[in-house]
């Protein structure tokens, strides 16, 4: 299927000839910097771009940035961004597109044409904001995360929640350490479970493991594609985490994500990166990261935020050689 929106066109841009060192933070519209990346191999990029709510965001009284554009321009803008960014994915990299009830359902048929490989729409539930305003629908209270790979192999490391699930403790609380483990000692040596387990050691070890060697940690269950255990955050002083930049995301959500979807490390690019959450969650999981922004105010709080940055101002980089032309 093809969505199709007045004025649909392939991206045609000069790319910028952008050094090729690492951290980058590049104040710029992304188009013309994501044309300049191409072929950096990032395994995650992540955009997080306005939603088309038709607002305006300040901070400090002053526009931050405008989410002003009609559906069509809308459309168009983001399609453009996500045929650059499938040149600057690495083969097993994978995508996400961060929105809302305003565009998540169009966005997705844009993403199954330019990706195609569908892997999960993430619901991010979160608390707070006022319940009373609403009269004519359900509060609207999550955002969607559109996960896409760009070949048939990426980088998944299953995430798992923090709590332990009621079961697992009954089972086994009390057999365990103050850090869940769990000894084959205290395993029935007759039952399904330790056999399983003693064969999984015996892969591992090439011996039988001993009574007090650890048979299995107790975990948090595999998280499932809704998300409603992150704290969230607000901007007002009384969250530590906030700068003040409206829409910026909590760092527990980027960290998730980027560990979900990237190997220490990897490379991470964010083209829509604001306060410069990605980058703060990249650069503390030990991976390489690209940031790019328009707003002045944006550049201004990511770079207070990381503590080794090189940016790259409008204009202090020449376009390159040839302009990009319309996506293979
Ligand atoms: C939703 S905010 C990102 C918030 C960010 N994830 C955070 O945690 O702070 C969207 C950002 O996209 C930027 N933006 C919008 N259009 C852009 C464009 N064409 N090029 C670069 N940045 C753009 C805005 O300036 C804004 O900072």
């Amino acid at each position: 299927m093809r969505l199709e929106w007045e004025g649909k066109r392939e991206p045609a841009v000069e790319p910028l000839a952008l050094p090729s060192t690492e951290p980058l933070l590049i104040h710029q519209d992304n188009l013309e910097a994501l044309a300049g990346l191409a072929g950096r191999m990032a395994r995650l990029v992540y955009l997080d771009p306005p939603f088309m709510t038709g607002d305006a965001f300040k901070m400090d009284g002053a526009d931050a940035y405008r989410d002003d554009l009609g559906p069509d321009a809308y459309i168009q803008m983001l399609y453009e961004r996500l045929v650059l960014v499938r040149r600057v994915l690495a083969p097993d990299g994978t995508v996400i597109v961060h929105l809302d009830h305003h565009a998540s359902h169009a966005v997705k048929l844009v993403m199954d044409e330019v990706f195609g490989r569908f892997l999960n729409e993430i619901v991010w539930f979160y608390q707070g904001g006022a319940l009373t305003s609403v009269r004519r629908h359900l509060p609207r209270k999550h955002d969607v995360l559109l996960w896409y790979a760009n070949g048939p192999d990426h980088v998944f490391n299953p995430p798992r929640g923090d709590q332990v699930s009621d079961s697992m403790t009954r089972r086994w609380g009390h057999y365990a350490d103050a850090e869940g483990r769990v000894p084959f000692g205290r395993i029935r040596r007759e039952g399904q479970t330790h056999a399983r387990l003693q064969r999984r050691f015996i892969r591992q070890h090439q011996r039988p493991p001993q009574d007090d060697e650890i048979a299995f940690v107790m975990q948090g269950s595999l998280l499932r594609s809704v998300w409603a255990d992150l704290p969230e955050i607000r901007n007002s002083p009384r969250y530590a985490e906030a700068t003040g930049y409206p829409t910026q995301k909590p760092l527990c959500l980027l960290e998730r994500i980027v560990k979900m979807t990237t190997r220490p490390g990897d490379l991470v690019i964010d083209p829509f990166c604001g306060s410069g959450t990605t980058l703060l969650a990249a650069e503390r999981l030990g991976r390489r990261w690209i940031g790019i922004d328009r707003s002045p105010a944006a550049i201004e709080v990511a770079a207070r935020r990381l503590s080794r940055v090189d940016v790259i101002r409008v204009g202090e980089v020449e376009p390159a050689e040839s302009p990009t032309r319309p996506a293979v």
